[in-house]
């Protein structure tokens, strides 16, 4: 899949996921902006002129404004946008501290609607666009995830409204939803928790952020324009429900 010149916004595209992600499109020849809360010193996309990072926080609508600004007059359009950026912060109900709930659910949930209400006019008035979420296959029901869970529940309501809301501008809005995929965010589980996980997807085995990638490229691509409002699971096929051996 060629990306060539196509401006694609990746929310925390630092690490993990997001990195994969901004890489991926990189090496399919795209200009991709970042927008993350912070960059390790260890950063390095190739240091070309395909990439340009920005430090902000999605939950703030003055950082989400003045990068959109940046983005448009750098490059003059917004082809794709991925909402990405997330975090987790887990326990069960009752012992969750309200702050816990509402952390989540603004990164998670408040952050992609701010994108993505800057963003709309912008690919409305260029009649052409692709919005891809990260939600999470805990949108389903994880114990222990009450923030998260719903976080990402509303993620997906949030994707099949705006297809139906922005369709008929030739923009598509899908979700992918990972499973299980080694990452700083999933490897600040304790290890013996992590394994536990691993072995309730029925591959076994957790996914890499490689996988995420190219089922985001793909709902960016021109090759995905009549599929709207879905949610792609990526996830070994941990979403098909118990697996007890
Ligand atoms: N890793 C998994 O197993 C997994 C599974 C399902 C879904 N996801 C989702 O995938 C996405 C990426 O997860 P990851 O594992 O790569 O996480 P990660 O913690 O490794 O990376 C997340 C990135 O988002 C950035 N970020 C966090 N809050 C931000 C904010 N307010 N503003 C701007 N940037 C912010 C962080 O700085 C970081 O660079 C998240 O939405 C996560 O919920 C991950």
């Amino acid at each position: 899949m060629k990306f060539n010149n196509k401006i694609v916004i990746v929310t925390g595209g630092a690490r993990g996921i997001g990195a994969s992600i901004v890489q991926h499109f990189i090496n399919a020849g795209a200009i991709v902006h970042i927008l993350d809360r912070e960059f390790p010193d260890s950063f390095d996309v190739g240091g070309n002129d395909s990439v340009f990072r920005a430090s902000g926080d999605v939950t703030n609508s003055d950082d989400v404004k003045s990068f959109i600004k940046g983005v448009v007059t750098k490059s003059g359009r917004i082809d794709s946008l991925v909402n990405n950026a997330g975090i987790i912060r887990d326990n069960m109900i009752w012992k969750m501290d309200e702050s816990d709930f509402d952390a989540v659910i603004d990164v998670n949930l408040k952050g992609p609607w701010l994108m993505c209400k800057e963003i709309a006019p912008i690919m409305r008035e260029q009649n052409n666009g692709r919005i891809v979420n990260i939600a999470s296959r805990s949108w389903l029901g994880s114990a222990g995830q009450s923030n998260y869970s719903s976080s990402k529940g509303g993620i997906v309501s949030l994707t099949r409204v705006l297809a139906l809301e922005l369709g008929k501008n030739n923009i598509t809005v899908n979700a992918v939803a990972p499973g299980l995929i080694d990452t700083p965010m999933t490897r600040s589980l304790p290890p013996e928790v992590f394994k536990k996980l691993e072995n309730t997807i029925p591959t076994k085995k957790a996914g890499h952020p490689e996988d995420i990638a190219h089922a985001v490229a793909f709902l960016a691509s021109d090759e995905s324009k009549f599929i709207n409002g879905q949610v792609i699971h990526v996830d070994g096929g941990k979403s098909i429900g118990a697996n007890l051996h």
